[in-house]
């Protein structure tokens, strides 16, 4: 008997993306590159999603309403990009409709949507993580953090879009977050249990593991930039700029981290009866003694994504199809041996308040190699496209540097005309130092 794995079912034909950033466009381009040629459809994407496939005005946490659309639209795939609707159970009740999808069901996008429930299973599988407490009353929570090193990590259990966590750099912030997630609503019932958890420190990576139960890939390592301003200074954002690869993750570190982090992950997650097929987003933080947990996301990340998924040397589209259906074992995509970076430019003002519907012109052509790809983004009455959100646009570059690419990136960002556009001067600047 051969032991080759029997070939995937065929392709899907008609595939719908959900949701409406960069990560959502980065998918629609790798799913319309597939030589498969699907048609692809996308729910409620944005202004430049929609100059590439229709897309349809349904939100990502109406359930009902995107099952509705799959089934009209005779979709045979659905491919999830945000967290909300994984865990309000989007891919359950597609699987109730009999249709296939890439992401987890809501057991497993519990990953993401509590820290808590997190927590729990990286300590009983041994995987290594900051030391924490968990708290839902105010005075305990006081105690022990004068109990605790300063600086200290305050974190709501639930989504707060990224905003949840406060590194309080005294104890008097700390305490101020602690009485702000407990008793003053702040984050709503995200916030109604906390986790205090012991600072980390070193550099930061990204790991992104699509996994289909015990058989995984580990995708290119990239490095995120979560701070808004330059020197990582200012609030936390989604996400303000990525590339790929991370140098800082050398073959001997992703080694260790797949040995002592990923393989346990995958694993205790099947342990735990979860039937995980989707993408494991393993955020980590490199210290000095070993790398560290310091969350798990159950999606792709944005803008993660934009530097990851051009470098796979593979059908991108045949990669999450076999994930869906559990059929990863034996798959080892080919990286391309180049360097991706990804710009993001926001509007004044992110992650606090900021305008909309300042119109965005853009560069007549672009160097090969050079994609913008779109975020927040809207087309108002008169065609023109327009700001609609914070994080507005990824420019993103690949090169046979990252100076290569970066140079090209920032090309780009200059001559992108939008009067509220603004951008980190500094993405991959770490590993441009370094060399
Ligand atoms: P999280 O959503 O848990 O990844 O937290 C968001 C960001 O807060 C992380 O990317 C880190 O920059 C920072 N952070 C979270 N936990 C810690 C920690 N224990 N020590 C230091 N920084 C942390
Ligand atoms: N870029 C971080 C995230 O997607 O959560």
């Amino acid at each position: 008997m051969s032991s080759e794995p029997s070939p995937l079912p065929q392709l899907p034909r008609n595939v719908l993306i959900v949701g409406s950033g960069g990560r959502e466009h980065t998918l629609v381009k790798a799913c319309l590159a597939s030589p498969a040629r699907p048609r692809v459809i996308a729910a409620p994407g944005n202004a430049g999603i929609a100059r590439e496939v229709s897309v349809f005005p349904v939100a990502g946490d109406d359930i009902q309403g995107l099952v509705a659309l799959a089934k009209r639209e005779r979709i045979d795939f659905v491919i999830v990009g945000p967290e909300v609707p994984l865990s309000l159970g989007l891919v359950d009740e597609l699987a109730k409709a009999g249709i296939p999808a890439y992401g987890p069901k809501a057991d497993g996008a519990r990953l993401e949507a509590s820290k808590i429930f997190t927590k729990q299973i990286l300590l009983k599988y041994g995987i290594p993580t900051a030391a924490s407490g968990v708290f839902s009353e105010v005075a305990p929570a006081l105690a022990y953090l004068r109990t605790r090193p300063i600086p200290i990590v305050i974190k709501a259990d639930g989504l707060a879009a990224g905003k949840g966590v406060i590194v309080a750099q005294t104890l008097t912030e700390a305490e101020a977050a602690v009485r702000d997630m407990l008793d003053g609503g702040k984050f709503g019932a995200a916030g109604n249990q906390i986790l205090i958890e012991d600072c980390l420190y070193g550099e930061e990576t990204s790991i992104l593991v699509v996994t289909s139960g015990r058989d995984y890939v580990i995708l290119p390592t990239s490095q995120d930039h979560k701070r808004i301003g330059d020197g990582d200074t200012g609030p936390n954002t989604g996400g303000m700029g990525t590339y790929s690869p991370a140098e800082v993750v050398t073959p001997a570190l992703l080694e260790r981290i797949e040995r002592e982090i990923v393989k346990p992950s995958v694993n205790a997650i099947a342990d735990e009866g979860i039937d995980f097929r989707g993408t494991l987003f393993i955020g980590i933080m490199l210290t000095p003694a070993g790398p560290s947990v310091l969350e798990y996301n159950t999606r792709f990340g944005d803008p993660e994504t934009q530097v990851v998924i051009p470098r796979l040397d593979t059908d991108v589209l045949a990669l999450l199809w076999a994930a869906a259906l559990g059929r990863l074992a034996g798959i080892n995509p080919a990286i391309k041996p180049v360097h991706a970076i990804c710009v993001v430019i926001a509007a004044k003002g992110y992650p606090d308040a900021y305008p909309k519907g300042d119109v965005i012109r853009f560069p007549a052509s672009l160097p090969p190699g050079v994609q913008i790809i779109h975020a927040g983004t809207a087309q108002n009455a008169a065609g023109e496209i327009v700001t609609a959100g914070g994080r507005v646009l990824g420019v993103t570059a690949l090169g046979p540097s990252l100076r290569a690419a970066a140079d090209q990136a920032y090309a780009a960002c200059e001559q992108i005309e939008c009067s509220s556009k603004v951008y980190r001067r500094d993405i991959g600047a770490r590993q441009l130092h370094r060399q």
